[in-house]
C-alpha cells in the first residue's frame, strides 16, 4: 500500500467540453481516456452529443482539450489514452488516425507535446491478422498499440527547493526505468469486469501510473471523461485528490452510487453553487434542451 493518507473524491455530472464549476488553473494534472471517434460502440454518444463523423466527433474531443487548459495550472500536465480506429465506410476500409487528430487538436488548444508511451495491449489472439493466406498486398497490420499522449501546459513547473510533497512523491528506480520507456508492454491488466467492459475501462495502472509520474501527493487530478472512475480510485489510492466528470447519466448513475459507497462527494447539477472543494463549485442549473447539455 502507498505510504499516504488516500485523496478526496468529488465526481460531478456535467461536461468536458466546458467543466463548468472547476475553477481555471486548480488542477494539476489530467488523466483521460475519451470516447474514441469512429468506435462504432461510440456512435450513439456522439451522435447525442451533436457529433456524426470523424470531424464531429473530434471537435467535440477539442473543446474538452481547450477546458482542459483552462483548469490546468501553468507547467501541469495533459495525458490522453486514445487508440485509433479501423472502419470502413462508403465500403472504403480506412484507419481513422484518432492518435494525431489530438495532437493536432491539443496542440490547437495550447498544449506543448511531449515524448508519449505506446500501451502494448495483451491481445487475446495474439496472432489476430486482418487478411487471408500468406500473399501480398492485402493484408493489414494490427493494431495492438494504444497512445498515452502527453502535452504540457506552457513551461516547466516551478517548485520550492526540498519540497517535501515531492519527495514523498519518489518512484523507484526500477519504476522509472520501466515507466519512461516508450513502449509499455507490462501493462497487465485487461479492461474491467463486467461494467468496464461496456464503458471501456482502461487498467488501473495506467491512469495510477500516469498520478505517480506527473503529480505530487496533495495536488488535484481530474478526470473529464471519468466513466467508472478508474483514475479517481487510483489518484485518491496515491494521496492525491481528485475530481471526476461525466456527461452520461446512466453512467453518472452508476458512478454515483460507488462513489457514495467509498465516501465520494457527488455533485449534480440540482445541487447550484455547491462548494465541492478548493477551486471546485457545482456547475449552475441548465435549463433543459440545448446539444450536449446535461439531462439531468
Ligand atoms: C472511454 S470512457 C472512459 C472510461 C474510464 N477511463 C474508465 O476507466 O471507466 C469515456 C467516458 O466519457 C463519457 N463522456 C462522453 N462525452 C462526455 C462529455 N462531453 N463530458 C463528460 N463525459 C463524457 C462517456 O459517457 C464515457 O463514460
Amino acid at each position: 500500500m502507498p505510504p499516504v493518507a488516500p485523496g478526496n473524491v468529488r465526481v460531478l455530472r456535467g461536461d468536458a467540453r466546458r467543466l463548468e464549476g472547476i475553477d481555471d488553473a486548480s488542477v494539476h494534472l489530467v488523466v483521460t481516456s475519451p470516447p474514441y471517434p469512429m468506435i462504432p460502440q461510440w456512435d450513439s454518444l456522439f451522435a447525442r452529443l451533436g457529433a456524426h463523423d470523424y470531424a464531429g466527433m473530434h471537435r467535440v474531443l477539442a473543446d474538452a482539450w481547450a477546458a482542459a487548459h483552462r483548469v490546468l495550472v501553468p507547467g501541469g500536465i495533459l495525458a490522453i489514452n486514445i487508440g485509433d480506429a479501423m472502419r470502413t465506410i462508403d465500403g472504403e476500409f480506412r484507419l481513422w488516425p484518432n492518435h494525431a487528430t489530438t495532437v493536432t487538436a491539443a496542440e490547437a488548444a495550447g498544449f506543448r507535446s511531449l515524448p508519449y508511451a505506446l500501451w502494448k495491449k495483451p491481445m487475446n489472439r495474439p496472432n489476430a491478422f486482418l487478411g487471408s493466406g500468406f500473399e501480398p498486398p492485402n493484408a493489414y497490420v494490427t493494431l495492438d498499440c494504444e497512445y498515452v499522449l502527453l502535452f504540457r501546459k506552457g513551461r516547466l513547473r516551478r517548485l520550492p527547493p526540498h519540497d517535501p510533497a515531492r519527495a514523498q512523491s519518489r518512484y523507484s528506480r526500477a519504476e522509472r526505468d520501466r515507466w519512461f520507456s516508450q513502449v509499455w508492454t507490462d501493462i497487465r491488466g485487461a479492461r474491467q469486469g463486467a461494467e468496464g467492459r461496456r464503458t471501456a475501462a482502461f487498467p488501473a495502472e495506467i491512469p495510477e501510473r500516469l498520478v505517480r509520474m506527473f503529480s505530487l501527493v496533495g495536488e488535484t487530478v481530474l478526470d473529464p471523461f471519468v466513466g467508472t472512475g478508474t483514475t479517481l480510485l487510483a489518484a485518491a489510492r496515491w494521496g492525491r485528490n481528485a475530481i471526476g466528470v461525466e456527461w452520461d447519466p446512466g453512467v453518472f448513475r452508476g458512478l454515483a452510487q460507488r462513489g457514495r459507497a467509498l465516501g465520494w462527494e457527488v455533485v449534480t447539477p440540482s445541487r447550484p453553487g455547491a462548494r465541492v472543494g478548493r477551486g471546485v463549485r457545482a456547475p449552475p442549473r441548465r435549463r433543459s434542451g440545448g446539444t450536449g447539455a446535461p439531462t439531468g
